[in-house]
């Protein structure tokens, strides 16, 4: 039999820049099996109050099923996920249930009920936790709503009557309506146009700025990767191999890296990046 390789360590583990408080997600030797196929082997990743973090890697490597760990709707096969300090992986279904309370999410599909109006779906988390009155709920609706530039016009209509880029300000709606500390978003900016991605991206950083929210992301589009994070995390190899402010994963020596950020595409987005830099550089 062949010897196994070797497994190369993770290539960068930098902390946020700024001063940040504890990890809210601390993801130790985490490993991830369907059948014979290992997606995860050994991840290790933590993630920082108030930082906005982006996970970025390949098609199938584990992307989206990591996020459904972190918020326990899925059990790795090895490895312990501590969100707010708490181990998920081992949480009783009425302490997840309490625990899910605490963070928002925004998955790619399924953002809403189709069967529901706007107002149905921004007030549906809120109904199955909390017995209250009718008129708490309606102001506490028109407040995300506005949050999130949704006129209140578009209380009564269905989902299918609604534009992309308005589903998705509903569905963030709804994933602030219980008032979180901690919010994910799965490929947010994807299949809308460049002006409604943009704009979607500003509500995120208005929203990230006002209610101090700690966001973990993952995208492959890369403007909305460098007009957002805080740190980005690599997911290749079955592993996180680098994590950092996005300068330092540029220099990582990997074939993903170079690939993803270094390509036309990448070039492109980091041109912006580099005139937006140089805007604020009053030196020259
Ligand atoms: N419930 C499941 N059963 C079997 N395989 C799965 C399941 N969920 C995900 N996978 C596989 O795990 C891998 C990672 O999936 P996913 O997290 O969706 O990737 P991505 O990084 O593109 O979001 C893929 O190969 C996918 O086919
Ligand atoms: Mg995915």
């Amino acid at each position: 039999m062949e010897a196994k390789p070797k497994r190369a360590p993770q290539r960068l583990n930098r902390p946020p820049d700024e001063e940040v408080g504890p990890p809210v997600v601390e993801i130790e030797n985490l490993w991830t099996r369907f059948g014979r196929t290992v997606v995860h082997q050994d991840l290790n990743l933590q993630i920082y109050a108030g930082e906005i973090l982006s996970i970025v890697g390949g098609s199938g490597t584990g992307k989206t099923v990591l996020l459904r760990q972190m918020l326990g709707l899925e059990t790795p096969a090895r490895g312990c996920i501590r969100v707010f300090g708490e181990d998920i992986t081992t949480a009783e279904p009425e302490q997840l249930r309490h625990m899910r309370n605490h963070w928002g999410m925004l998955f790619q599909q399924g953002a809403l009920y189709s069967a529901l109006t706007v107002y149905e779906n921004i007030a549906q988390p809120m109904r199955e936790l909390h017995a209250l009155p009718e008129d708490v709920i309606r102001d506490a609706v028109i407040l995300k709503m506005t949050m999130v530039g949704l006129g209140v016009e578009h209380a009564n209509k269905m989902p299918s009557d609604l534009s992309g880029g308005m589903v998705k300000r509903a569905a963030l709606a709804r994933a602030l309506a219980l008032e979180p500390q901690l919010l994910f978003l799965d490929e947010p900016t994807a299949g809308l146009d460049p002006d409604l991605s943009d704009a979607f991206v500003a509500l995120i950083q208005t929203l990230h700025r006002e209610l101090k929210l700690t966001v973990v992301m993952v995208t492959h589009d890369l403007d909305t990767l460098f007009a957002l994070s805080s740190r980005i995390a690599v997911l290749a190899d079955k592993q996180v191999i680098a994590v950092g402010p996005i300068c330092d994963v540029l220099k990582v020596d990997h074939p993903f890296i170079k690939q993803f950020f270094l390509g036309p595409r990448g070039r492109r987005a980091l041109e912006v990046l580099d005139e937006r830099f140089a805007g604020d550089d009053t030196e020259d």
